[in-house]
């Protein structure tokens, strides 16, 4: 079988600021929530390794893109640090990162390779933090002239902007589930910082578009399609659920303009609804994009609950539904997470069928695996798991384009193996092998596969 790939796709991977850059506190940079957190509780973060050093690209940019041609990406999408380029949130821009930023900017439109640039991923600055980070109306406004500034410094050679990278994972991690900073607990909290990064990203897209910037400006969502374990009543009123606050949460404002009604009654009915403005159903409605960056790990899958719940716990999305583990389910036990490959279809038929067939492109799809070591032949790490891992995903892909569905490229989660965050740097994504003590780079077996399936437009496998 042949899998070829329409016209101009989109070959490349993603990568963010903060998990790659390094020097997190130098060259005029302030603290983002990852370093404050790491210096007060090391013990969280995988064998104490901490966001400072990352994987040197703030040093090693102009070697990193040359590995990016080597890998035939036609598209390379990274993150902006906010703390870099204005340290105290809201003020002076630092010239150092604007020197940065700059040179990477042109040294990748040099190289053939199209920017995609993403501003918030992750990484709120801590001064911004301190003011309540996304519960704070005002950092809304101050993200809003980041985003203008930004467009301003960068937009006459960025064409393609992403407001925000997966808005939903802080929200999951910082105000429900204890994995990114200030380690909330408390869904009214996290309803309300998942609403302002919603003004926030709308109020960036007005910002883009009353400046008549040239390009297009999206966002990032991770979406996990909500699988029922049966077709029982209430197996399906459960995934509807799980649907409706991990995915549409955030899909509808940006694809529709609107929240989802029956999301709105079900936050209503458990008195978790944020407190809204008049104006901010216009705002939310121009707020919708040009472009969707899908990232797909995993599906969820999920059934009714079998037990009650105490009343006098606090209000969780699992009041709601109860997680399921499919018999037979594929695992990718490093990370923990299933295996899918059809997910990739399944939402892109959902976003043809229900949602006008928005211009798209999977903007992360990956697989973090540990000790790679044990995988080296001959001096290189033979990952034949991750060439199947894309190939397969690839397929569904290439089928869900040809039944109409409008997905422009494929970017790999990531091109090096970088910073996983709480996990450091324990599970490895990368076309290329980091070595933390030498900083070498060495190309992989998937990173050659990769390079041969861009330079063909596809690839032939049974
Ligand atoms: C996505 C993020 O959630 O998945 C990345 O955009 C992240 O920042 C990647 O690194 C892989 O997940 P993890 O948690 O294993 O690093």
């Amino acid at each position: 079988m042949k899998y070829l790939f329409p016209e101009n796709f989109w070959w490349g991977s993603a990568c963010s600021a903060l998990q790659t850059e390094g020097e997190s506190q130098q060259g005029g940079k302030s603290a983002t929530t990852w370093d404050a957190w790491y210096a007060s509780q090391p013990w969280r973060f995988h064998q104490q390794i901490g966001p400072q050093e990352t994987s040197t690209f703030y040093r090693h940019w102009r070697q990193d893109i040359a590995l990016l041609k080597q890998l035939n990406h036609n598209s390379f999408r990274t993150s902006l640090s906010w703390s870099r380029l204005i340290p105290d949130g809201t003020g002076e821009v630092n010239p150092q990162a604007v020197a940065f930023y700059n040179a990477v900017i042109d040294e990748l439109l040099a190289q053939g390779i199209t920017p995609f640039i993403t501003l918030f991923h992750f990484d709120m600055p801590m001064v911004m933090q301190e003011k309540g980070g996304w519960e704070n109306r005002e950092v809304v406004q101050a993200f809003a002239r980041y985003a203008q500034v930004c467009f301003d410094l960068f937009g006459d050679r960025v064409q393609h902007w992403f407001t925000f990278n997966e808005p939903i994972v802080p929200v999951e991690g910082g105000y429900l589930y204890d994995f990114h900073y200030p380690n909330v607990v408390d869904f009214k909290r996290a309803a309300t910082v998942a609403y302002h990064t919603v003004l926030a990203h709308a109020s960036a897209v007005r910002t883009f578009r009353a400046g008549h910037y040239s390009g297009e400006i999206g966002i990032v969502l991770n979406l996990t399609p909500s699988y029922p374990r049966s077709q029982h009543p209430m197996d399906l009123q459960a995934a509807n659920y799980a649907d409706l606050l991990f995915n549409r949460s955030f899909l509808d404002p940006v694809l529709r303009g609107e929240y989802p009604p029956e999301l709105v009654a079900l936050l209503k009915e458990y008195d978790q609804l944020p407190a809204c403005q008049p104006d901010d159903i216009t705002l939310i409605g121009e707020g919708v994009i040009d472009l969707l960056g899908i990232n797909y790990y995993q599906p969820r899958r999920v059934k009714c609950r079998d037990s009650a719940v105490n009343p006098q716990a606090p209000f969780m999305p699992e009041w709601l539904f109860d997680y399921y583990e499919m018999p037979g389910r594929k695992m990718n036990p490093y990370r923990g997470w299933e295996i899918y490959e059809p997910g990739i279809y399944d939402i892109l038929t959902n976003l043809r069928e229900n949602y006008g067939n928005p211009r798209c492109f999977i903007s992360e799809n990956g697989m973090g695996v540990e000790n790679e070591q044990r995988f080296i032949e001959n001096g290189q790490i033979n990952d034949s798991y991750r060439i199947e891992f894309v190939s397969e995903h690839l397929k569904w892909l290439h089928k869900g384009i040809s039944e109409g569905c409008q997905c422009l490229g494929y970017h790999m989660w990531t091109f090096i193996d970088n910073w996983s965050w709480c996990n450091a740097y324990k599970n490895r994504y990368g076309f290329v092998q980091l070595d933390l003590e030498t900083q070498q780079r060495i190309v992989k077996k998937s990173g050659e596969w990769f390079a041969n399936t861009a330079a063909l437009n596809g690839f032939i496998q049974d």
